[in-house]
């Protein structure tokens, strides 16, 4: 049995431009190396429900959704979302049917601090989450914990959201506070998730706030910078203050990521930039330090052709950039989809003002042959995870990676029947191995989004990712493993018999 599953081949060492040498483990072609973690994902607001349950406090998502209820598809809105504030044992068991080793949440901020400050403390709210740990510790899957997952508490947001630099001592606090309450059972944490996309609910409507819509090119920039600050701050206390606790942190980076559309010079620097621009505007300064060189340098000279004395992008201090550097201890990849990018301007915006879109200037496309998720932007091209973790390998000297969302979307139409998710799954799941065998990437596990259909954003209930379908139309939401939970289990199954 041995041999067919695994072909083994001389142990290699392997050393990625210089940095942490890596031994790369025989090569299985079927399966992942032991250890190996398989987990699930949700986020707060996107589950949960219980909106104003128990003393909870309104967010952003909570107020745009009640504010102007046609921002989502459908009009749709959280309220009571999947139910999990109520339902959570049903997730928790869920997980355990399907063998998942690792559930990623996020605590709802205004759950347990109503208006977003430590003065005011929600005891139903910080129970809720002691009760979901416990239920998953009992079972043996491990919770990895975002702390800041899109809901801002609205008091936060109506004295300026992320674009206060308030915000950075404020958000300090409140993971104080959740370190202290679960730090002794929480050994994974992500401070922030994708930090790329917060910025884009700021001078662009795409997510909530959807607030200082005239300020595009210059608020993006402001409110990066805060969120920099706000996660390093929520590094260096934990590192003074719990660092017996031994948690491993990190941010959720995510970013576009690109291949050249031809491989002519232009396009392939296109890609480059695309890349420093979107990823490495908030993974560069982490495990680098400061902001990408050629993201200050195009920033400037846009600005300066602008007519303006001052780069749009506001700099760091050297202390902001020593503070920042190495704030992580693992890199935490959501990754879903890969794009062609050409050198020039997208001429879809009428807007002449910049956008830290336009200011990366490329045009994307794709290709036509590529499989899609329910959502246009989901382009099924497995070969672009394997790129992108290798990217990160060499751009960030082979740190530890875990993909910490990866997933597919359905409409829902077929109820159960997802081949297509199983598709996305085993070519993706092929590429990752890839990156581990043949390119001697650390590569630690993979977390599926999502463990249940969820409020998907702006699309509300119509964009189903997942691997369990949740029914909509039932108070209960009775929730149903789709045929590509089955596929998982056993996935994950195979690896427990073999590695046992
Ligand atoms: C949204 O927040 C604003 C500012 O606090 C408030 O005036 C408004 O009443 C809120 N809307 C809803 C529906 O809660
Ligand atoms: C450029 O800087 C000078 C000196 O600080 C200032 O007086 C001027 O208003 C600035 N111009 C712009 C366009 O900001
Ligand atoms: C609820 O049921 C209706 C009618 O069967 C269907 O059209 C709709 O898509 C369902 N909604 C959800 C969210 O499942
Ligand atoms: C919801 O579940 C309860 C308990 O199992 C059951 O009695 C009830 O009929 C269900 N409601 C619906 C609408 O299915």
């Amino acid at each position: 049995m041995d041999s067919q599953f695994i072909a083994l081949v001389a142990t290699l060492v392997v050393s990625v431009h210089g940095c942490r040498k890596t031994e790369l483990p025989p090569i299985s072609h079927t399966m992942f190396p032991e250890g190996f973690i398989f987990g699930a994902a949700t986020a707060a607001y996107q589950v949960e429900g219980g909106w104003n349950a128990d003393g909870k406090g309104p967010n952003i998502w909570d107020n745009i959704t009640h504010e102007r209820p046609s921002f989502v598809a459908n009009n749709n809105n959280g309220d009571v979302a999947a139910d999990s504030y109520h339902r959570y044992k049903e997730d928790v068991q869920l997980l355990e049917n399907i063998g998942f080793q690792m559930y990623r949440f996020s605590v709802s901020w205004a759950r347990i601090l109503p208006n977003g400050r430590i003065n005011n403390v929600n005891k139903a709210g910080i129970d809720y989450y002691m009760n979901l740990i416990d239920e998953l510790l009992a079972k043996g899957i491990q919770p990895m914990v975002t702390i800041y997952h899109w809901d801002l508490p609205q008091d936060l947001e109506n004295i300026g959201g992320w674009t206060n630099p308030e915000i950075v001592t404020i958000f300090e606090d409140f993971a104080d506070l959740v370190f202290r309450t679960y730090g002794d059972k929480v050994k994974w944490w992500i401070t922030i998730n994708e930090p790329y996309m917060v910025t884009k609910g700021y001078g662009a409507d795409s997510f909530a706030p959807a607030a200082y819509l005239d300020l595009h090119g210059i608020v993006e920039y402001q409110v990066g910078r805060n969120l920099l600050l706000a996660h390093a701050k929520a590094y260096r206390l934990y590192q003074k203050k719990y660092s017996q606790q031994k948690g491993k942190l990190s941010m959720a980076f995510t970013g576009i990521f690109s291949i050249p559309k031809t491989d002519s010079q232009e396009d392939i620097a296109a890609a480059e930039r695309t890349y420093q621009l979107t990823f490495g505007w908030f993974s560069h300064p982490v495990f680098v330090g400061d902001y990408p060189q050629e993201m200050k340098n195009r920033i400037e000279q846009l600005s300066r052709q602008e007519g303006r004395n001052t780069s749009r992008l506001p700099p760091f201090t050297q202390d902001e950039i020593d503070e920042i550097r190495g704030s992580a201890d693992f890199y935490g990849l959501n990754h879903y989809s890969t794009v062609f990018v050409a050198e020039g301007t997208d001429q879809s915006s009428s807007d002449p003002k910049p956008s830290a879109m336009s200011d990366i200037g490329v045009t994307t496309s794709v290709d036509p042959r590529w499989p899609t998720g329910a959502s246009v932007w989901l382009k099924v091209v497995p070969q672009g995870i394997r790129l992108n973790v290798k990217k990160i390998c060499e751009e960030y000297c082979n740190p530890d990676i875990i993909i910490t969302e990866n997933g597919y979307d359905d409409d829902g139409s077929k109820f159960t029947d997802d081949p297509e998710r199983i598709y996305y799954l085993e070519t993706y799941y092929a590429e990752l191995r890839q990156t581990i065998y043949t390119d001697g990437c650390n590569l630690k596990g993979h977390i599926s989004w999502s463990l249940l259909d969820i409020f998907e954003w702006r699309d509300g209930y119509t964009k189903r990712f997942g691997l369990v379908h949740v029914d909509y139309n039932n108070s209960n939401r009775t929730r149903t493993m789709k045929k590509s939970a089955y596929w998982l289990k056993n996935y994950i199954e195979m690896h427990k018999i073999y590695y046992k």
